[in-house]
């Protein structure tokens, strides 16, 4: 989707005069950067709309995490994303997305996202998964997936599960309003080339609310201060995929949809939904 700049006569918009982040918005616009389109500043509407589809979506996640595990199907882990939601009446968002043809994403081992749910996917002990769920309720969209260790896995996998974990939340902390999505980015990389491994640099995170794919882009990778500015009232998500190998990724010609490395090494991913304030962020998936 795309989105108009934000207006050069904003300061004339309905003859209200401009208020103090509309001075810093142009500020930073007169300066190059890209900025968000007005559209993108969620109301306090918006936001409460987002807040209670977080809510379902979390509980959808949490009671993945409740009845997960060995000898399970991925199947069966969508049937119970798709009765939770629509028990909440909700709506799974990755149903019929783009003719995407289960209820979310299940990812095992090397696939590093949109994984397609399958009666025949097995899970075993020592996998490592990304379950990746999108609620839909009263037409707003919350988007968090989590990682689940099946029984023992190696302690390489369990490192590239905490390290996916740890820059989420580097992600997070380095949010502050009017920084630049590259900020979070160029921290998230860091932290990952710290520990050996590599971050994927063909998907990346979204703004997120009154659709499911919004802009900005958020990338997991780059420099500081480039990207889009982010101010209060934005909301979107930060995913990084951590690759524990190198980060090219290939889609599988087959479905069309699964994401898979290269190198057919491990890859994980944590996300959340998060909403812009004046002090930092809020997670609106947890
Ligand atoms: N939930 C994914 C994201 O984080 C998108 C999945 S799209 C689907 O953006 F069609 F694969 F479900
Ligand atoms: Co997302
Ligand atoms: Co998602």
């Amino acid at each position: 989707m795309r989105f108009d700049k934000y207006p050069k006569n904003w300061r004339v918009k309905g003859g209200q005069p401009l208020t103090e982040m509309d001075k810093k918005i142009l500020f930073f616009q007169n300066k190059g950067h890209l900025v968000p389109s007005p559209d993108l500043i969620k109301t306090p509407e918006q936001i409460e709309g987002i807040r209670k589809s977080g809510v379902i979506n979390t509980g959808v996640l949490d009671l993945v995490a409740s009845e997960i595990k060995e000898g399970m199907s991925t199947a069966a882990i969508d049937k119970l994303v798709y009765d939770y939601t629509m028990d909440h009446h909700a709506i799974p968002a990755c149903l019929g997305y783009e003719g995407f043809p289960k209820s979310c994403c299940t990812s095992i081992n090397e696939v590093v996202c949109h994984g397609i749910p399958n009666e025949k996917e097995i899970l075993k002990p020592g996998d490592i998964i990304n379950v990746d769920c999108t609620t839909i309720l009263d037409g707003y969209y919350a988007d968090a997936s989590r990682m689940f260790i099946i029984g023992e896995t190696t302690p390489e996998k369990k490192k590239l599960v905490d390290v996916a974990w740890e820059c989420l939340k580097i992600g997070e902390e380095t949010c502050k309003p009017y920084c630049f999505v590259g900020d979070l980015g160029n921290a998230i990389a860091k932290h990952a080339h710290k520990n050996g491994f590599s971050v994927v640099r063909d998907l990346c995170g979204h703004g997120v609310g009154n659709e499911f794919h919004e802009e900005p882009e958020v990338e997991h990778y780059g420099k500081k201060g480039t990207g889009m500015l982010l101010v209060p009232g934005m909301v979107f998500t930060i995913e990084p995929m951590i690759n524990m190998g190198d980060w090219e990724v290939f889609v599988d010609s087959e479905d069309n949809w699964t994401v898979i490395t290269d190198d057919e090494l491990p890859s994980a991913q944590w996300e959340h939904t998060f909403l812009m304030t004046e002090t930092g962020v809020e997670i609106l998936t947890h």
